[in-house]
């Protein structure tokens, strides 16, 4: 039976609709199984079932179309800044946008005309009075702040465009970004307040005499109202913060919807004057940079952590939300978000110190080779940090590498973890890894592909004729480097095989049980870039022992992407496993170079120990010794790894 594919439902309540697609539905139901079980879920579940009953507050009347709201309307939402969403109550319902519309073209404005242009126009003092009071600097007639009617409009203004249509464009795009979907107007709430606006437009004139608003004022206010009207619900408004948090990305889309550097303005101008005449309450109970507009809607933003949004429309006597305050100040008190309630220790952004000598690289080396990098390993640090590391959290670990530059060649930043560095941080590192590139040691990083909080502040903060730093995929290549670049000082020459005696499986066989092997191993050439061996179920049997080359034995994840397990070169062998009765492969074995290499059925092992079971024997010996060492060193890692 196919199952429609969308019904289309229209809510009691005016102007609501809902879309269901059965497809997905099977999906969204694993989806709100798990996150039905997450406490966090469950909390906003409780604050919403404790909020539902307040009673204080009124629904805002001066623009009429807002009076219609009902005043149970309720909906909270939060969204971490690695785009996961909670919502709880009505958090699809629509609504207009109105004062939250600030800071998201405040934010457009700084990139479009930058900093210096911006303050020029418009100020960034709290207010300490209602949104709509005319608070103009009396020297220059700036707005105080772009949170306050009269910033805002002059705000609007500014964003780039030759025509108002054309600002407008450049308004709805940012916004798009901001709430990940395409923006729509309420016409009707527009209009009601494009008719009803008297006093925005007197401040529009007064912006125009001050010379603060240099086009046609009228032209700059439609688009404020406009901007006011957009609709949005209450997950869109805690996208829109979670992309605050997130610098600027919107997590759920991946999109930038603007520069990093701006949101820090963006937040400080919210944390002073988002809440107009309740700011300093706001930051004195709840300690986050919030906003909240005329229709109900409140967000706060935990920069880095996540967002919040709230919509509940009865306002309180400061014109914000009052649901939405009481929300705030008891997550904040249960949850300790207050932005001065003390940051993570700095120590706490090292998680782990270790050396390759506990966590070697998944290159194999010849023994004689792997006996010299042991003793040598212990120089090669590696780092694993964690957290926002800022310039405390970047001193400690500078300190900490300083202290280990004397008995260290060369130091791994394992950038995994981290969720966002600034620019004071990465000029701490840029700083240490040029005084210890003067020493001729290296520090280099791994694991910052795809991080774009940590990539940005390495990047931006690059010295002046700095040739750059180096990262790698994962530790384990950035381990490789360190040990070749370790190897290469201590002049360790590499082995050359030419014959099968040298690989240890077959340490302790004498050179007629050898000859007896030489028939049934035939010497094969894989190009490079050849898989020789596929992971999974199959009949090929064969042990293959490298003369030359190198392959690389790697598992395929549930991601799809590769981890690789080893690098094998001229004496080692793989597949050996086969010896043991199955011929199931774990992994795949790709050649990276030319590879030649003998090849040995373990069929054929199992014949020739019908007559000469001792040399399966010494085989099957040297291969457990073999398992018994890698088993050694998984335990030595797993341990390190596990401290
Ligand atoms: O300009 C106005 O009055 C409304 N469009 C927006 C005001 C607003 O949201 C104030 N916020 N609490």
């Amino acid at each position: 039976m196919e199952l429609a594919r969308s019904v289309t439902t229209i809510g009691a309540k005016r102007g609501v609709t809902v879309q269901f697609d059965f497809d997905n539905a099977r999906a969204d139901r694993r989806d709100a199984q798990i996150n039905a079980t997450l406490p966090l879920q469950r909390y906003l579940e409780s604050l919403h079932r404790n909020y539902q009953a307040l009673r204080d507050g009124t629904v805002a009347t001066y623009i009429p179309e807002l009076a219609k709201a009902d005043p149970d309307w309720f909906g909270i939402s939060v969204v971490t800044a690695d785009g996961y969403a909670y919502a709880v109550g009505e958090c699809d319902r629509a609504f207009t946008i109105q004062s939250i519309s600030k800071p998201v073209i405040y934010a457009a404005a700084l990139a479009d005309r930058g900093r210096e242009a911006v303050l020029r126009k418009v100020g960034v003092e709290p207010s300490g009075e209602a949104f709509n009071s005319i608070s103009l600097d009396p020297q220059t007639g700036a707005p105080l702040n772009p949170m306050i009617n009269a910033g805002a409009i002059a705000t609007t203004s500014l964003v780039q465009g030759d025509t108002a249509a054309d600002k407008w464009s450049r308004i709805a795009a940012v916004m798009s970004r901001f709430i990940g979907h395409a923006v729509t107007i309420d016409e009707a709430v527009y209009r009601s307040e494009s008719h009803t606006g008297f006093r925005n437009r007197a401040i529009a004139w007064m912006l125009k005499n001050f010379g603060v608003i240099d086009g046609d004022p009228m032209e700059a206010l439609e688009n404020y109202f406009r901007q006011c009207s957009v609709r949005v619900t209450c997950r869109d408004l805690a996208c829109l913060a979670a992309t605050l948090a997130n610098g600027g990305v919107n997590p759920i889309s991946g999109e930038r919807a603007v520069p990093a550097e701006d949101v820090q303005a963006v937040l400080s101008i919210m944390a002073t004057c988002g809440m107009y005449d309740y700011a300093g309450s706001w930051l004195y109970e709840v300690g986050l940079p919030a906003k909240s507009g005329v229709s109900g809607g409140v967000i706060a933003v935990l920069p880095g952590r996540f967002g919040i949004a709230i919509f509940s429309p009865p306002l309180d006597a400061t014109g914000n939300s009052a649901r939405g305050i009481a929300v705030c100040r008891q997550m904040s008190r249960d949850f300790g978000l207050h932005a001065f309630g003390g940051s993570m220790a700095p120590s706490l952004v090292l998680s782990r110190v270790y050396s390759a000598r506990e966590a070697p690289s998944r290159r194999v080396r010849a023994t004689g080779v792997a006996t010299r990098l042991r003793a040598v390993a212990p120089q090669i640090k590696c780092l694993s940090l964690q957290g926002d590391v800022g310039f405390d959290g970047a001193e400690y670990i500078v300190r900490n590498v300083m202290r280990l530059a004397s008995e260290s060649d060369s130091f791994v930043l394992d950038m995994h973890r981290v969720t966002y560095l600034t620019e004071g941080g990465a000029r701490l590192f840029h700083d240490v890894r040029s005084s210890l590139f003067a020493q001729g040691k290296a520090f280099v990083y791994s694991r910052i592909r795809g991080k774009p909080g940590v990539l940005h502040a390495l990047r931006h903060t690059l010295p002046e004729g700095d040739n750059g730093f180096l990262s790698f995929e994962d530790n384990d290549l950035a381990v490789e480097w360190c040990e070749d670049r370790l190897l290469a000082s201590q002049n360790v020459p590499l082995p050359r095989v030419s014959t099968r005696a040298s690989f240890p499986l077959f340490a302790g066989i004498d050179a007629k049980a050898l000859a007896r092997l030489e028939p049934v191993m035939p010497s094969l050439v894989f190009p490079a870039g050849a898989t020789i061996i596929s992971a999974g179920p199959g009949d090929d049997d064969r042990i293959f022992f490298i003369e030359s080359g190198e392959v690389s034995v790697v598992l395929e994840l549930s991601d799809r992407s590769h981890q690789r397990i080893a690098t094998l070169s001229s004496g080692m062998s793989f597949g050996e496993m086969t010896m043991l009765g199955s011929t199931a492969r774990s992994a795949s074995v790709h050649a990276d170079t030319e590879v030649r290499a003998w090849t040995l059925r373990a069929s054929a092992l199992d014949v020739l120990a019908l007559k000469h079971p001792d040399i399966k024997i010494t085989i099957l010996k040297n291969l457990s010794l073999d398992l018994a060492q890698r088993l050694r060193q998984a335990n030595l890692l797993i341990g390190t790894l596990a401290a």
